[in-house]
């Protein structure tokens, strides 16, 4: 049974992500909308739907039974609630929103509808990630002691224009909210305790713009394990991606795989070294799976699978970036 699916926000995200999903099987891409001119214009040839300029429109003409919400960051609480109260189902893309009360405000609105809310953790396809995660279920580095995330960009800054909200911290600008929910997703997915506590680090470091492209996450769980998230978007060299230690072995990966801003060691894979006997092994990474997200839900909606990213899960890692938040504005610990 085909999914019928219509996109809120037609910029650069949603117009790709509906093109990708229109050629995957069960879903239909049947309507769009955005309230800006240019984007319903980019869209068109696009995507070969009709698009509207209101929310409402959308929901009345197509009917869909589920609403991709791809607004910019600071736009995704109106959407989200209104194709909810409609009965909808909604995937929402990543951060869910500028803040947790934002977040929390969604998870209610949720809680009142016959339909459900994903949020769009799209880079639990990242070829390094599912390689990391299967290492981890195997068993093969032991139980996680510590886990290490990072990632460095070598970008300029962005345009301070009035209508580029990712230049405005006031708009959800700034990588905390940018690459923030994709790193902490994947720490919170392949640690097994619960976060108990943070300290953080945010910042603006070399650019002139306000807007901060620096964050370091400490965070402690509750079985004593520890992890650290970092990433940087004005460093022209890179540190290792993944160093993820067990009581076992101990795994080590350098370079993202199709991030070519910072010209280091781009390698795909890990290597794992044993604890007891001292081996070398070189996991090759897994190819990046950019549809799984995608495929998990189409199953989802047919009643065949549950949610890779469970909401409780992704308003777990609002609940990190906003302690975070309060953490580095205070300089404390901040307690989940
Ligand atoms: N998951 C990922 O890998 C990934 C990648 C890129 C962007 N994103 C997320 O997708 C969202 C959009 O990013 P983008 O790069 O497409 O930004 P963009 O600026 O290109 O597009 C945002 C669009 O939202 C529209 N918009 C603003 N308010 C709206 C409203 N109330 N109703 C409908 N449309 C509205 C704007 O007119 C614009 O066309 C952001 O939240 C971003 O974090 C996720």
């Amino acid at each position: 049974m085909s999914i019928r699916i219509a996109v809120v926000g037609l910029g650069g995200q949603g117009r790709n992500q509906m093109e990708l999903v229109q050629n995957l099987g069960p879903y239909e891409v049947v309507g769009g909308s955005d309230p800006s001119p240019q984007a319903r214009e980019a869209a068109v040839p696009q995507l070969g739907v009709p698009v509207f300029e209101t929310i409402e429109e959308l929901l009345d003409k197509t009917k869909p039974d589920a609403v991709y919400v791809a607004t910019a960051t600071f736009a995704h609480v109106e959407p989200t609630v209104t194709a909810l109260a409609a009965g909808s189902n909604v995937i929402l893309d990543k951060p869910m929103g500028v803040d947790l009360a934002e977040a929390g405000q969604m998870v209610a609105a949720a809680n009142a509808s016959s339909g459900s809310l994903y949020v769009f953790h799209n880079r639990r396809g990242d070829g390094d990630f599912l390689t990391l995660e299967k290492l981890v279920q195997d068993g093969a580095l032991g139980d996680l002691v510590m886990l290490q995330s990072r990632l460095m960009a070598n970008a300029k800054q962005p345009a301070a224009t009035p209508e580029n909200w990712r230049a405005d911290p006031a708009r959800g600008g700034g990588m905390l909210l940018d690459w923030g929910p994709h790193l902490t997703d994947h720490v919170l997915a392949l640690m097994p305790g619960k976060a108990t506590r943070v300290l953080a680090e945010v910042r603006t470091v070399s650019w002139t713009l306000p807007v901060e492209n620096y964050f370091r996450l400490d965070l402690w769980f509750d079985d004593g394990a520890r992890a650290q998230i970092e990433y940087n978007n004005a460093s022209p060299l890179d540190m290792p991606r993944f160093y993820a230690l067990g009581d076992k072995a101990c795994a080590v990966k350098h370079g993202m795989e199709g991030c070519v801003s910072v010209p280091s060691v781009i390698r795909s894979e890990f290597l794992v070294r044993d604890y007891e006997t001292g081996r070398i092994d070189m996991v090759q990474s897994a190819r990046p799976d950019h549809m799984l997200l995608w495929r998990n839900l189409a199953d989802v909606f047919h009643g065949e699978a549950e949610p890779l990213v469970p909401l409780d899960h992704a308003f777990q890692v609002m609940a990190v970036l906003d302690a975070a938040r309060r953490s580095a504005q205070t300089g404390s610990f901040v307690d989940l």
